[in-house]
């Protein structure tokens, strides 16, 4: 990796942009964050856990969907990881508040990028859930799967997930139309994470690793004496490595016939989550901080394990991302 590069990195203010702030920060980069609004910035450029402030900036746009949003977001910008979108809640309006984010603020950054020479490549956060469709399942999906969007195309959702995993299939089809019709001067690829768990520093509280703790959340519930409405599938990625990922797959020069997009997501079971935890901190666990919960693992075959081929060394374990989050 070339050292003082400018990242654009979008969604900082969450769990997985904010860790590939502090992984691009710390190798060297400068790198530039979206916030949409001052008081998220500061969340940010205040938090303990962020080196470097010399080569940071933060460019505040309040609305990421508005057409030319991220215009002068982008100048002198190399690489951008985009990380920006909502996690569906069960209180979101599907259509405006998740499908809709989703796709116009990728489609803006795309295309704000063919006005700015200096970008190379653009890195878009997918999720497995994108390629495993919502369909019946593909026999094995894994980063390149693509499946069909079904036709016609709902002009409304059931409920939140709904909205989310088609809002995800929906911006794989975008990045490869927008290829095809544009022939961008710069590269687009996306990283698929599994479910992404491990030390988040903006959760400054007890209350917060539960709240504003994204993914996180399921583990949390399952070593406080909870139990997540429904089965989690069984792929995870911790968060350090997750960072990792993205900053490889942002400078990577794909050979011809190379894959450009890649899975994170090593399989799992959470059946063992307490365990660790009751093994790592007894004391924790005998005054009552820590509980036995239950996290039902639901079943699905996903390839998302070349993450080891990438990252040149074994990933983290699930056991450090739990005991990382606990901790
Ligand atoms: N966590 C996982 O397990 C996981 C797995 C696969 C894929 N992903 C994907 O990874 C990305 C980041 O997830 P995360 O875990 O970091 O979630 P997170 O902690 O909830 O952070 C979400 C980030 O996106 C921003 N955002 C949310 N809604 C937005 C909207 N309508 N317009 C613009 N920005 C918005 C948030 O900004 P504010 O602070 O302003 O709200 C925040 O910076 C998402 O695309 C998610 O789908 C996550």
């Amino acid at each position: 990796m070339s050292a003082s590069t400018t990242i654009l990195v979008t969604g900082a203010t969450g769990l997985i942009g904010f860790r590939i702030l502090i992984a691009a920060l710390a190798a060297g980069h400068t790198v530039r964050f979206t916030a949409r609004s001052e008081g998220k910035a500061h969340l940010v450029t205040s938090n303990p856990a962020v080196p470097n402030f010399d080569r940071l900036s933060c460019v505040i746009i309040p609305d990421l969907t508005v057409a030319g949003a991220f215009d002068s977001a982008l100048e002198g910008v190399t690489y951008v990881i985009h990380a920006a979108a909502p996690v569906p809640m069960p209180y979101y309006d599907p259509m405006t508040e998740i499908f809709q984010p989703m796709e116009k603020t990728t489609l803006g950054l795309l295309t704000s990028a063919l006005k700015t020479p200096s970008v190379k490549r653009i890195v878009i956060t997918s999720s497995v859930i994108g390629n495993l469709g919502v369909g019946p399942l593909p026999t094995i999906a894994s980063a390149s799967t693509r499946t069909p969007l079904p036709d016609p195309f709902p002009s409304s959702f059931g409920n939140p997930f709904e909205a989310y995993t088609l809002g995800k299939m929906v911006l794989l089809h975008i990045a490869d139309k927008f290829t095809k019709e544009h022939n961008p001067h710069f590269a687009i690829s996306h990283v698929v994470p599994g479910y992404v768990f491990g030390r988040n520093e903006l959760a400054l509280d007890a209350n917060m690793m539960q709240t504003h703790n994204s993914s996180n959340n399921f583990l949390i519930m399952g070593i406080l004496g909870g139990e997540p409405p429904y089965p989690v599938h069984g792929h995870y990625i911790h968060t350090d490595d997750l960072a990792d990922v993205y900053l490889r797959v942002a400078f990577r020069d794909p050979e011809p016939g190379e894959p450009k997009d890649f899975g994170a997501a090593i399989k799992v079971d959470y059946e063992n989550i307490f365990d660790y935890v009751e093994r790592a901190f007894p004391k924790a666990v005998a005054e009552g901080v820590f509980k036995r919960g239950k996290v039902l693992t639901l079943a699905v075959e996903y390839k998302g394990d070349d993450v080891e081929k990438l990252l040149g060394r074994k990933p983290k374990s699930f056991e450090d991302a739990v005991l990382d989050a606990a901790d």
